[in-house]
């Protein structure tokens, strides 16, 4: 049982919680993420490693309110507990990324920037020249907007409808600064699917390395379940315990975006019958 220290409301659907987890905040690594259950007969989700501090031994999370775990998970407030917090689960991403690297963008997609900002963070302290692009719906939903240009170089803002920063897709602002002969060792992605997927195919011309973080429904996040497999370079890998990091331009994005829809309908049942 871990028991939250701080709670903030990062936009209407996006909240942050810390969490006092001292064992996980020890060996936590940008990329990796942990399973929680709210109560013992709560459904297990994954959730991505936002933060962490080793002295305090907590933990950051930030989640965006979509099912009902994460609508009850909202709820809670300081000083409430989460039954089942176990982690760090997966594969850091730094390892992945290869030595010899000077200069990386990240990109991050509406919730998915808070992934994306603990993987701009450790690069930028490790001395890595790190581009931000954050692209987002509209202004109203923007994170994190203070935290990324403190763990970047240079930090690009997208709205898709123009209402904050550049009116654009994240894709297009990074095949402009591609064009514009900004030379990235790598690429990192993280946000809706879709997103990855394009940001992938932007950059496969280049031939510049592309790491996305999948998020296929997981269930036991430890590689017995299956639940999470997703299909890169023709061969099956499970997201929980190969990944969540992959070569982006070898993911089978449809696939993935299948699997995730099949519990669509049933999640919606179960968020209408808790509200009655
Ligand atoms: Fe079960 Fe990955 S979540 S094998």
């Amino acid at each position: 049982m871990v028991k939250i220290v701080r709670k903030q409301v990062l936009n209407p659907s996006v909240t942050l919680l810390e969490v006092e987890a001292p064992r996980i905040a020890k060996k936590a690594q940008a990329g990796q993420f942990i399973i929680l259950r709210l109560d013992e007969k709560g459904e297990r989700i994954p959730l991505t490693i936002g933060d962490y501090d080793r002295e305090k031994g907590t933990i950051t999370i930030m989640f965006q309110k979509v099912g009902l775990t994460t609508q009850l998970l909202g709820d809670l407030n300081e000083g409430d507990t989460i039954q089942d917090f176990v982690g760090p689960l997966g594969q850091p991403t730094r390892p992945e990324l290869g030595e010899n690297i000077k200069r990386v963008c990240v990109v991050g997609g509406g919730v998915g920037c808070a992934i994306a900002y603990p993987q701009a963070k450790s690069l930028h302290a490790e001395g890595i020249e790190v581009d931000v692009i954050a692209g987002f719906r509209s202004k109203d939903i923007v994170i994190l907007e203070e935290e990324f240009k403190a763990a970047s170089d240079h930090f690009y803002l997208t709205t898709d409808d123009g209402t904050y920063g550049e009116k654009g897709f994240v894709t297009d602002k990074l095949k402009a600064l591609i064009e514009a002969g900004n030379q990235y060792d790598a690429v990192i992605a993280i946000g809706p699917v879709p997103m990855m997927k394009f940001v992938s195919k932007t950059t496969e011309p280049y031939g510049i390395k592309t790491l996305v973080s999948l998020n296929p429904i997981m269930i036991d996040g430890t590689g017995m379940c299956g639940c999470c497999r997703v299909t890169v370079g023709g061969k099956m890998k499970f997201a929980c315990v190969d990944g969540p990091d992959f070569d982006g331009h070898q993911v089978d994005f449809d696939e993935l975006m299948n699997r995730n829809s099949v519990y669509r309908e049933r999640e919606a049942q179960e968020k209408e019958r808790h509200a009655c």
